[in-house]
């Protein structure tokens, strides 16, 4: 009997380093092609909906409700009824369109993809939604966007379909106030 769990104590062991080495090993095959890797695999955009968790409510600095007032999560509605179906019009007026998990007018959550979300400034949110709260430079590597300028024009100065009002000049510095969102000072 004692030899009988000896044994299988063994064999758990070998098992248990077996299962580590391969671990470690298909490890040190990922890390031999990072870029390659990092260029195939996209980050999954997943909607306003888990943000709200944390950055709603007056304790939190009411994040997501100064982005239900903005004209950014009204981006869609504000689309004419045939400009709902066209695809010329979802870059800039939909969040993620033709990326992956990205506004899809076929899609279950495409209601929640509506209109300019937090993704479409800080970053298709599939990889780091978890350990931004924790880890920001980790998060950093895994697609969280700190918006900047261009982050912006990206919409703000971009080019427009045949028949789009002329965009205004964009003042960064000016219509960053109107967007303006933070988090409450830590205690
Ligand atoms: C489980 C809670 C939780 C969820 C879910 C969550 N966040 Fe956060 N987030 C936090 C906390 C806490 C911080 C503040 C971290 C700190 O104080 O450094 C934060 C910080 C941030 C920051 C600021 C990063 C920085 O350091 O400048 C951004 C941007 C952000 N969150 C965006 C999002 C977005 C977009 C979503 C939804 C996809 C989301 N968060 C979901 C908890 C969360
Ligand atoms: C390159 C990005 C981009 C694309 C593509 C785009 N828009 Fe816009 N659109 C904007 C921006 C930015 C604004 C906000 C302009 C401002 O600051 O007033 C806007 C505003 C609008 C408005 C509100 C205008 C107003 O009167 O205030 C409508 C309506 C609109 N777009 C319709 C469309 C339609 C329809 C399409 C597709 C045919 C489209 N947009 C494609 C960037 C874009
Ligand atoms: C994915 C495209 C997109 C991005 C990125 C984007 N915007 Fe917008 N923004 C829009 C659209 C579209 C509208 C018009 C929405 C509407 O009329 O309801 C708009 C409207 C605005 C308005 C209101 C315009 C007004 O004067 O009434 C401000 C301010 C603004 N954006 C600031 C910013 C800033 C600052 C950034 C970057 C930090 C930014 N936007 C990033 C698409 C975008
Ligand atoms: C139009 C672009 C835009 C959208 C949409 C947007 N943000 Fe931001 N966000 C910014 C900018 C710009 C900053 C300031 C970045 C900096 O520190 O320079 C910011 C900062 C933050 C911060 C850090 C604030 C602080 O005090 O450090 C958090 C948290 C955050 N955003 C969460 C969100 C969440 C959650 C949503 C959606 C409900 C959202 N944002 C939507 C542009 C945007």
């Amino acid at each position: 009997m004692r030899k009988y769990r000896v044994a299988v104590a063994a064999a758990t062991v070998t098992i248990v380093f077996l299962v580590a080495a391969f671990a470690g090993l298909s490890h040190a095959q990922d890390a031999a092609k990072p870029a390659a890797k990092a260029a195939e695999k996209q980050a999954a955009f997943l909607s306003n909906k888990p943000c709200q968790m944390c950055h709603k409510g007056a304790a939190k600095g009411e994040i997501y409700e100064k982005w239900v007032a903005s004209s950014h999560s009204k981006a869609f509605t504000v689309l004419p009824a045939e400009a709902k179906k066209n695809p010329k019009c979802f870059a800039c007026h939909t969040t993620g369109a033709g990326k992956t998990g990205g506004y899809d007018p076929a899609a279950k959550n495409a209601l929640d993809l509506e209109g300019v979300g937090c993704e479409s400034c800080h970053g298709a949110a599939g990889d780091y939604k978890l350990i931004h709260m924790k880890d920001k430079a980790k998060a950093l590597t895994l697609g969280l966007v700190i918006p900047t300028e261009a982050t912006c024009k990206s919409c703000h100065a971009g080019a427009v379909p045949e028949g789009h009002k002329a965009l205004p000049k964009f003042d960064f510095a000016v219509s960053k106030t109107k967007i303006e969102h933070k988090l409450p000072p830590k205690k």
